[in-house]
């Protein structure tokens, strides 16, 4: 029942410092218990999906240790079971890399489907092909997804569509079978090479993570280590369109500028200005913003991740613009919340058709998933008037302390609970 209240039209000066890579760091949890030892895991951002993944990892019976807010120690010793039920599946789509991990560790695993973001089918066949072709058997009995090897031996495999999940479940499940795995059209992402240099850290011998070859020459054991996760390239280049979008000047600070690039170049030509330094970014739009085309693609193209976002910053530019999807089946369903604040966006296919309208108009809309949940904070942050966003819980699930670091730039940002179900009684939170 949480909501957000934004009050639009102010813009956004000073500095936010991004937390570390959500996509990151559910897969390294993940793969922490292909150890033999206690993992450190240092700049884990405080959001839902990665406590959704640390308690699998208590439940599963691992040893879990909070140094602080962004440090954990997870030894994975104490767990001895293969089986991953819905139960601790369901909330977040990265349960997934149980199977690589599980299977990496027992060769055997039995997990149950994964919950996440909808944008149309999510499949898995990308993920089974690799790990039959290291020798593991599958069946899907019950939902579960049962797997199983006498012996995991090293092979070739050529990914017929570029997956950052089978990419980093195949490395999961080859880091420690026997010989060489070498994985054509793998994904290159950034968060494939911080998962790389994580296991390489454990002793792991994993190289060409951030190409499109990927070798891993398996090894018999990996050790504990110390690891400290790279920043956010999505919720750094949220906070660059929030900052563009409102025409502030914004320094985001712990980025990869390398990571942040293609949309970079993207602002750049909606009208903003973008300033690299050696860990951060300043982006400053003092012109009016205009229209652009936009495709997503595999990194290091225009990510998915940013494409609503990026959507909502273009409804409020000058002319027209179109935003292609070309990644996911089904992922405009935010357009019609958009359209609530008098965006005049249609969608066809995967395809959307922008025309820019100023200002935007706050009204009640709501988050419909993770990323659709920034873009409506976005479009709320140019609008004039108040917009009220409910299924706050979306947002959350990734990104860290959304309130306090927006607020601290000048934003006009409530977080309210509806205590009554009536909705008579409203409790601000902050
Ligand atoms: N695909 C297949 N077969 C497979 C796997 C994927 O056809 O076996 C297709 C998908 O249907 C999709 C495309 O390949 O069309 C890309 O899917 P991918 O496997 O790369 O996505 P994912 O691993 O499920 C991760 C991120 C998503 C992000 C995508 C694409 C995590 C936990 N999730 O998902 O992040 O959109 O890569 O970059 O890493 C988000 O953070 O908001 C988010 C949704």
């Amino acid at each position: 029942m949480d909501k957000f209240i934004i009050t639009g039209g102010k813009e956004l000066h000073g500095e936010i410092t991004v937390s570390g890579a959500k996509n990151a760091a559910v897969a390294i949890l993940a793969a922490s218990i292909l150890c033999d030892g206690t993992c450190r895991i240092e700049n884990l951002p405080n959001i839902s999906d990665v406590s959704a993944i640390i308690k699998v990892l208590y439940q599963l019976g691992a040893n879990i240790k909070y140094i602080n807010k962004t440090t954990v120690e997870i030894d994975s010793t104490g767990i001895t079971t293969f089986t991953v039920p819905y139960t601790m599946t369901k909330s977040t789509r990265a349960s997934s890399y149980f199977m690589g991990a599980m299977l990496g560790r027992f060769k055997r695993a039995n997990i149950a489907p994964s919950g996440g973001c909808d944008f149309g089918v999510r499949p898995i066949d990308m993920h089974l092909k690799g790990f039959e072709s290291l020798g593991a058997k599958h069946n899907i009995r019950n939902g579960m997804v049962e797997l199983e090897a006498d012996f995991l031996v090293g092979a070739p495999i050529y990914l017929d569509v570029v997956s950052v999940g089978a990419t980093i479940n195949i490395i999961l499940a080859a880091v420690k079978a026997s010989g060489l795995t070498i994985i054509e059209n793998a994904a290159r992402e950034p968060h494939i090479v911080d998962v790389a240099n994580f296991l390489n850290s454990m002793g792991a011998d994993i190289r060409g993570a951030g190409t499109d070859t990927i070798k891993i020459h398996g090894v018999q054991k990996l050790n504990g280590t110390t690891y400290s996760i790279i920043p956010d390239q999505i919720e750094a280049g949220t906070y660059m369109v929030a900052a563009a979008a409102t025409g502030g000047d914004v320094l985001i600070k712990n980025v990869i500028p390398k990571h942040l690039e293609s949309i970079s170049a993207k602002l750049e030509e909606a009208g903003a200005t973008v300033i690299e330094y050696d860990d951060s970014v300043r982006v400053q739009r003092n012109k009016p913003l205009r229209g652009c085309h936009v495709k997503t693609m595999p990194h290091p193209g225009f990510p998915t991740d940013m494409q609503p976002q990026m959507t909502a910053l273009l409804a409020g530019a000058e002319g027209s613009s179109t935003v292609r999807e070309s990644v996911w089946d089904n992922r405009f369903r935010y357009v019609e919340q958009l359209n609530h604040m008098k965006a005049r966006i249609t969608v066809d296919g995967r395809t959307a058709y922008i025309e820019g309208v100023h200002p935007l108009q706050g009204a009640p809309v709501k988050a419909c998933d993770l990323r659709a949940g920034a873009a409506v904070v976005i479009a709320a942050l140019m609008a004039q008037g108040t917009t009220e966003i409910d299924n706050i819980h979306f947002i959350e699930r990734g990104y860290e302390d959304i309130v306090e670091k927006l607020t601290a730039v000048g934003a006009d940002i409530r977080r309210v609970s509806v205590v009554s179900p009536s909705g008579a009684q409203v409790d601000v939170i902050s």
